[in-house]
C-alpha cells in the first residue's frame, strides 16, 4: 500500500517539476528525495551552459539535474550515498536509454580514491540535517563544500555547485574560493536557486548572471564590485515605473540597475525606479502610473496592491481602504524622497 502511494505521489510531484518522467516503468522514490529534487526547468537552464567530454554529478539524488546537465557529455558518472535511490536512477535511466557508471558511494570516499580528472563536476548539497530540518549555512550542508572546494577544484576545471536560494552573495564569496560565475536563477520571478561556479586557477573578477526564466524578461549580466561604483539618480515618480524581478533582488544591485537601464531611483530605499519615456528590456514590470491622493481611493473598488518599503502590509491596506483584491488596475503604496506616496496604474 505504502508503495503504492508513493508512486502516485511521484506522478504528482512529476507532472508539476519534471513531466519528462511520466513514462511507463519510471519508478519514484520517497517523498523527501522528489522534494530535494532540482525541477526540469531549472535543470534545462544549467544545461544549456555546460558541455564537454566527462561529467560528474557528486550528488546525484534522484538524478533530474545529472539527466540535463549531462546531455552534452559523453562519459557521465553518478555518485549517490543512498543506495535504493542510486538503483532506482539506474533502473529508470535504462527505460530512458541513458547510459552512466553509477557509484554507491560517500562522495568523500570516492573523492580519495579518484584518480581520473573531469571537464565538470556537478554537486546539489542537501540541505537538511539528519532530523530532516533545512540548514543553512554553508558548513552544514552535506557535503560540506568548505571541506572539499580544493580537492574538487584539483579534479576538474569547473565545479559547478548549486546552492540555497536563501544564501548570501557575500557570504558564500567570502567563504569559497575561485568562484568565477555566480548564476541567480529564477523561475517566474521566484528564486529557485543560485548556482557557482568554482575554476582550479584564480578568477580576475565573478560574473554575475540574475536570470527570470518564463518571464520573457532578458537576463542580467554584471561583475562583482559593479554596484559598489554605481549611483543612483533620484527623482519623483515620472510617467514610467518599474519594479525590478526577484533575482535582481536577490543580487542586491539596487544603484547599477538605475545606472545601466538609464532609470531613476524613488527613494535609496525603495528599489522602485521611473523614467518619462519607456524604457525596453527592463528585468522586471514595467507600469504606466500616476500618483493619487488617498481620497481618491473609493472603497469596493477592485486592485492589485503592492506595498513596498511602506509602513503597511497590502492585507492592511486593503482592510484601511475597503478595498478588493485583483482586477486589472494596480495600486503601489511606497516613498519617495519626499515622503508616502501611492500609485496608481492608467
Ligand atoms: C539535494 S539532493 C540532489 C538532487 C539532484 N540534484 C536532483 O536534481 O535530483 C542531494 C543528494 O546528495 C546525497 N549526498 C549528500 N551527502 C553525500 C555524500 N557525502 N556522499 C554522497 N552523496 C551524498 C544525498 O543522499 C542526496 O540524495
Amino acid at each position: 500500500m505504502q508503495e503504492i502511494v508513493q508512486q502516485i505521489k511521484g506522478k504528482q510531484v512529476a507532472e508539476r517539476k519534471f513531466p519528462f518522467l511520466l513514462n511507463e516503468g519510471i519508478i519514484f522514490p520517497p517523498q523527501l528525495n522528489l522534494e530535494q529534487s532540482s525541477s526540469e526547468k531549472t535543470a534545462i537552464y544549467k544545461s544549456g551552459i555546460l558541455t564537454g567530454s566527462s561529467f560528474i554529478d557528486l550528488t546525484s539524488g534522484f538524478g533530474i539535474d545529472a539527466y540535463y546537465l549531462s546531455e552534452n557529455f559523453d562519459n557521465i558518472t553518478l555518485v549517490e550515498q543512498n543506495s535504493d535511490l542510486l538503483s532506482l536512477v539506474e533502473h529508470n535511466w535504462s527505460i530512458l536509454k541513458r547510459k552512466a557508471k553509477f557509484v554507491n558511494r560517500k562522495l568523500e570516499d570516492f573523492l580519495k580514491e579518484n584518480r581520473e580528472e573531469f571537464d565538470v563536476v556537478y554537486l546539489d548539497p542537501a540541505r537538511r540535517d539528519q532530523n530532516k530540518n533545512k540548514v543553512f549555512l554553508l558548513e552544514d550542508l552535506s557535503p560540506n563544500i568548505l571541506e572539499i572546494q580544493e580537492k574538487l577544484r584539483s579534479i576538474s576545471k569547473q565545479v559547478v555547485i548549486k546552492l540555497s536560494p536563501l544564501i548570501d552573495l557575500r557570504y558564500l564569496i567570502s567563504e569559497v574560493s575561485n568562484i568565477f560565475r555566480i548564476d541567480i536563477i529564477a523561475l517566474k520571478n521566484d528564486v529557485k536557486e543560485v548556482v557557482i561556479f568554482l575554476s582550479n586557477e584564480i578568477p580576475s573578477e565573478i560574473v554575475c548572471n540574475a536570470v527570470n526564466l518564463e518571464s520573457g524578461e532578458p537576463s542580467f549580466t554584471f561583475t562583482i564590485g559593479e554596484e559598489e561604483k554605481a549611483e543612483s539618480e533620484f527623482s519623483e515618480p515620472e510617467k514610467f515605473i518599474y519594479i525590478p524581478n526577484h533575482s535582481i533582488l536577490k543580487a542586491g544591485i539596487f544603484n547599477l540597475i538605475s545606472k545601466r537601464c538609464g532609470l531613476k531611483k524613488l527613494h535609496p530605499n525603495t528599489h522602485i525606479y521611473t523614467s518619462g519615456e519607456k524604457k525596453n528590456d527592463f528585468p522586471g514590470r514595467v507600469f504606466e502610473m500616476e500618483v493619487i491622493d488617498s481620497k481618491k481611493i473609493k472603497k469596493k473598488e477592485q486592485y492589485n496592491i503592492i506595498s513596498k518599503n511602506y509602513p503597511l502590509k497590502p492585507e492592511e491596506i486593503k482592510k484601511k481602504y475597503g478595498l478588493k483584491d485583483g482586477g486589472e488596475h494596480y495600486l503601489i503604496f511606497t516613498q519617495s524622497k519626499k515622503g508616502k506616496i501611492i500609485l496608481k496604474s492608467v
